[in-house]
């Protein structure tokens, strides 16, 4: 068990250089399994989740390489239609594996993905669209199996109750690329990420149009070949540090951040008192002169404001002076850092699937649990403002999505320890009962 020490209080100043996005690396990585030719990936940021997608490829038979920093070698020359459940149940990201192995193999068999702590996360959409194209899914013991033999282009729309699916469009697109025919995609997710995915596989010779937009029209192919991808850096990693900047009311540069894809976020931002700019490859962030205004936001699909936000915006909301209000539009029961925020003596009540945040001057360190990734991070933001010290545990959260978090903050002026089990003070194994 790992926990971090943060000692709150220091304004972040100085630059920091984000890393390539999470959410795009494993689609790519799933991506490698269309062709049996070598694909070079660079910029893959060094996280568990990323680590995870290496060894599920491994175990499907590809040939898996970290070559350098950020640069993996991937070649699938020879797999298997089905993925072990030791790793699977791990990392719900690998459901985006159904749809290369079906176009590849014509069969897959993952298990299930289960319940997660962010809500009910269903694979109805993946499914409707792995059946418009011609397959046939099955759900047994557990696993989903699909039987691709007749695969043939088609239109289907693949929106849903909360608007697109980002890894039911990776896979609907994956699968349509060596699917012969025309497909047209409705309701397709166009988050960056897709874009990305859209752009490594045109590299890799598939016929795709319409990306970057709702609706995508694939030309299937018979065969993909090899390729050497960059991919995008982050958009929450560099969001997030744009908000560690504005709740410690420091000044800093995200260096490497890509602006087009923080639409949004930006918006929300400056209306809110911190002020973003874009300069020299860099993202300014510094507080306005009149200081932070209470931050009304909902979530929503690329390009509204990301789910993956609402957890760090929370935090800064909870010492913003007034009444701030975050709807959740995607999850809508994403909200288990709010207890959290509260032992840090924020002031909130959660309507449905609104919480309402009053501000309060300052929060006070405290021992906090970690539940998820955006949940980890937003209460290590908290800490940095909070007056003493915070402990935040379970950290194996965060390092799924954010390298090198705390070496990062801390070359910002943060103060952030990881310490290990024995490193433990008595006094807070005592606090916390451990
Ligand atoms: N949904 C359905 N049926 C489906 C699929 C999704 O109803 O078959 C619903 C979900 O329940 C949710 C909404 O559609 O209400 C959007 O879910 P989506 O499928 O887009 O989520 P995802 O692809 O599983 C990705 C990111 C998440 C991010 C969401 C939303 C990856 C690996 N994960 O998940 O990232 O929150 O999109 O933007 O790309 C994170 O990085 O912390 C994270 C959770």
């Amino acid at each position: 068990m790992e926990v971090f020490r943060i000692q709150g209080g220091s304004s972040l100043s100085g630059k920091v250089q984000v890393s390539g996005s999470k959410n795009a690396s494993l689609p790519l990585f799933a991506a490698c399994l269309l062709t049996s030719e070598e694909c070079i990936l660079e910029n893959v940021p060094d996280l568990s989740d990323i680590r995870f997608m290496g060894e599920i490829l491994s175990a499907l038979g590809a040939n898996v390489e970290k070559l350098g920093s950020g640069k993996w070698k991937i070649q699938a020359s020879s797999i298997m239609p089905r993925a072990p459940y030791g790793l699977v149940r791990k990392m719900r990201a690998s459901v985006c594996l159904l749809g290369p192995l079906v176009a590849r193999l014509r069969r897959a068999e993952i298990p299930m993905p289960g319940g997660c702590v962010i809500g009910n996360r269903p694979i109805d959409l993946h499914i409707r669209a792995l059946r418009g194209l011609g397959a046939e899914v099955e759900l047994s013991g557990g696993t989903v199996k699909v039987n691709g033999r007749h695969l043939k282009g088609n239109s289907i729309f693949i929106g849903g109750r909360h608007g697109s699916t980002v890894t039911g469009t990776a896979n609907a697109v994956m699968t349509a690329c060596l699917s012969p025919g025309h497909t047209v995609l409705e309701g397709c997710a166009c988050e960056p990420e897709i874009t990305d995915l859209c752009r490594m596989l045109t590299s890799m010779g598939a016929q795709i149009s319409g990306i970057g937009s709702h609706t995508l029209e694939i030309d299937g192919v018979k065969n993909l070949s090899g390729t050497h991808y960059t991919v995008i850096p982050d958009r929450i990693e560099a969001a997030t540090y744009a908000l560690a900047a504005a709740i410690t009311g420091g000044e800093v540069s995200i260096l490497g951040a890509n602006c087009r894809h923080l639409g949004a976020f930006a918006n929300l931002m400056n209306e809110s008192g911190v002020e973003l700019s874009e300069s020299e490859k860099a993202l300014k962030v510094a507080l306005s002169k009149d200081g932070l205004r209470p931050i009304e936001a909902i979530t929503l699909p690329y390009p509204g404001f990301p789910t993956d936000l609402q957890a760090q915006t929370c935090a800064l909301a909870c010492i913003t002076d007034g009444l701030s209000i975050l709807t959740e539009r995607v999850y809508p029961s994403r909200f288990m850092h709010l207890p959290e925020l509260m032992r840090m003596g924020a002031s909130i009540s959660l309507e449905g699937s609104s919480a309402i945040i009053r501000g309060v001057k300052r929060l006070n360190g405290a021992p906090v649990m970690a539940s998820d990734l955006r949940a980890s991070a937003a209460l290590i933001l908290a800490g940095l403002a909070a007056k003493g010290e915070t402990w935040v545990q379970r950290v194996y959260h965060l390092d799924r999505g954010y390298d090198s978090f705390e070496s990062k903050l801390n070359s910002m002026g943060a103060s952030v320890e990881r310490l290990t089990e024995e490193d433990l003070p008595k006094s807070f194994l005592q606090a916390t009962d451990n």
